[in-house]
């Protein structure tokens, strides 16, 4: 056993002893099974030039820190241009760089210098809707005889009234009417946000086109953006008020969804090694192997969003017991068909922080709370996703009023939910200060020098977080107890256990509300994820422990007698059993 000096954050004990630490499946796996993909969202990571965006170049210099961290891929939320009206989720070119971003020079650069440090590099596909100034659109809403008219939705409908009720999936109506023609177009997102018509084999070909082109330059895959709902269903009836709660069930239970990603699995995917996960938004658990089977031949992973309606409830947050997440990862831990593969996920840019929503942000916790929530997203079964600056502890961004929000959601939301449905307005901006997208999209905190490292213009696009001064990634170099060592430590560990990676899973406790614990087992090989989820220290008892031995842990180490043992507030072990 290690102690004094070393114990703590990154206390991480690989002794000889244990060189046998489990066989891996037969047969060939595929890379990505055992990848950690690392997610970046480019405006917020790292500005190079001084103009407040962060940009490609500014990634470039930044890929040793990610390599450090001891992940292998990296997903690059959109670099293509784009008006930004949901910062590159509206792209009006699909193979140009934004601008403000870099050149085309730049990403071949970074695409080698990544390739040289062992990093593959995922893109985002962002196809159900383009921007409204992709030539595409212009020419679509410039005439109805026009060769593009059939790449969106159209319907003409007296007085420009809308088709039908559905809502766009933050509010207000789905329909927007388009005065060059007079007819409604489609959009699930903002107005800004015209939905492809993916009915039309034409829009196929465009799309399957613009994958191979990055595929062709190297990109190890794409991370699918509400890929769900590319498939309408071909009624356009109107939604009952059950369905206009929870619009997107309606949206992703199109006809032709699978056979299109079969088609696109078929044309391009299967011609290459890469991965790809779906955002499986509007998906039930029970339907994800239709995705996911490789038999099927469509999909590889998907996000499921079970995890982000834990405590969530429509736009209100709500309260969760712990049994309600115990429930969900137990779910995913059994095998729904061999050949089915989850992804882990707690952030990203669509999400409020991790350790501000499942630990607790404030200064006695913020730190063991996150390297706790760690353990349990780089133990569960699944790919991990990291997002920029969870490694650090990152929190959630103070928020004022509603005029502090950058995200074009929330006006949308606003009008919709508190203008028209009457919702309060103080419970509505609460609800918005604890989930808001825009908690993820603070710029990332390198250092304590103003704006915090992340530009040297006067001005980043986004407010930082105040707290960078102390929560920033060369403190936590400098820090060996730190949560970015933790994390590389937790890195370490899943690269040595196999079982962690392809275990079965067991909750060995699921009742207990403050107590997550279970085993992860493969041949011989069983470890034991056990963790405090709460602000309270007390004894706790499990016959599993009695003959553990610890590998990591977030203390001090305090050795299990008995299988007793007393877990300080958010403590975080793995042994192996
Ligand atoms: C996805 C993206 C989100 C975007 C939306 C529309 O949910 O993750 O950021 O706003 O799709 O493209
Ligand atoms: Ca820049």
């Amino acid at each position: 056993m290690l102690g004094g000096a070393v114990a703590g954050a990154g206390m991480l004990m690989i002794g000889r002893s244990h060189a046998a630490s489990g066989v891996r499946p037969a047969g060939r796996q595929p890379w990505w099974k055992e990848a950690v993909i690392y997610e970046i969202y480019p405006r917020s990571f790292r500005d190079s030039n001084g103009d407040g965006i962060g940009d490609l170049p500014g990634i470039l210099e930044k890929l040793p820190y990610i390599r450090d961290l001891g992940v292998d891929t990296i997903w690059l939320a959109p670099i293509f241009q784009s008006p930004n009206r949901d910062n590159g989720y509206d792209i009006s070119d699909y193979r140009a760089i934004m601008p403000e971003f870099g050149t085309m020079d730049d990403f071949d650069r970074l695409m080698a210098k990544a390739s040289s440090l062992g990093l593959r590099i995922i893109l985002d596909l962002v196809v159900n809707h383009t921007s409204d100034q992709h030539p595409w659109f212009q020419k679509s809403r410039a005439a109805k005889d026009s060769p593009y008219r059939d790449y969106y939705i159209w319907r003409d409908t007296p007085q420009g009234h809308p088709p039908n009720n559905w809502p766009s999936v933050w509010g207000g109506s789905a329909w927007a009417s388009d005065p060059a023609t007079g007819s409604s177009y489609l959009h699930l997102f903002s107005p800004q946000q015209p939905d492809l018509n993916w009915d039309n084999p034409a829009v196929r070909e465009e799309v399957f086109s613009i994958m191979k082109f990055w595929l062709d330059k190297g990109v190890a895959g794409f991370r699918m953006d509400v890929i769900t709902m590319i498939s309408k269903i071909p009624s356009f009836r109107d939604m009952t008020p059950e369905e206009l709660k929870a619009p997107e069930y309606v949206y992703a239970a199109g006809p032709h969804l699978h056979a299109y990603l079969r088609e696109m699995n078929d044309r391009v995917l299967s011609h290459y090694d890469v991965m790809t996960v779906g955002e499986a938004y509007g998906m039930r658990a029970r339907d994800i192997p239709l995705f996911t089977d490789s038999a099927r031949r469509e999909l590889d992973m998907v996000f499921a969003f079970d995890i982000v309606h834990v405590d969530r409830q429509g736009w209100r947050k709500i309260d969760w017991p712990l049994s309600k997440l115990k429930q969900v990862y137990a779910a995913a831990g059994k095998p729904r068909s061999p050949d089915s593969w989850n992804t882990v996920f707690l952030d990203n840019h669509d999400q409020p922080r991790a350790v501000s929503r499942f630990g607790n942000d404030s200064p006695p916790f913020r730190e063991a709370s996150a390297k706790a929530i760690a353990t349990m997203l780089l133990t569960q079964c699944g790919t991990p996703f990291i997002y920029q600056g969870e490694e650090l502890g990152m929190t959630n961004l103070p928020f004022s009023g509603v005029e502090d929000f950058d995200d074009v959601q929330v006006p949308i939301q606003w009008e919709a939910r508190v203008k028209r449905q009457g919702v309060d307005p103080d419970a509505f901006l609460e609800s918005l200060k604890d989930m808001g997208r825009d908690n993820a999209r603070s710029p990332m905190q390198w250092d304590a020098t103003r704006n915090a490292g992340f530009t040297t213009a006067n001005r980043p696009w986004f407010r930082v977080n105040p707290n960078y001064t102390e929560i920033n990634a060369q403190a936590c170099m400098q820090d060996p107890n730190s949560v970015y060592h933790y994390f590389q430590a937790l890195l370490a560990l899943r690269r040595k256990y196999p079982a962690l990676i392809h275990g079965t899973y067991q909750d060995l406790d699921p009742d207990h509300h403050a107590v997550f614990l279970y085993a992860r087992e493969l041949g011989r090989s069983r470890l034991l994820i056990l963790m405090n989820m709460s602000d309270r220290g007390f004894t706790y008892e499990s016959s599993s422990l009695t003959r553990a031995s610890l590998l990591i842990s977030n203390m001090q180490h305090r050795g299990a007698t008995q299988g007793v043992t007393w877990l300080e507030p958010w403590e975080a072990r793995i042994y192996r059993a």
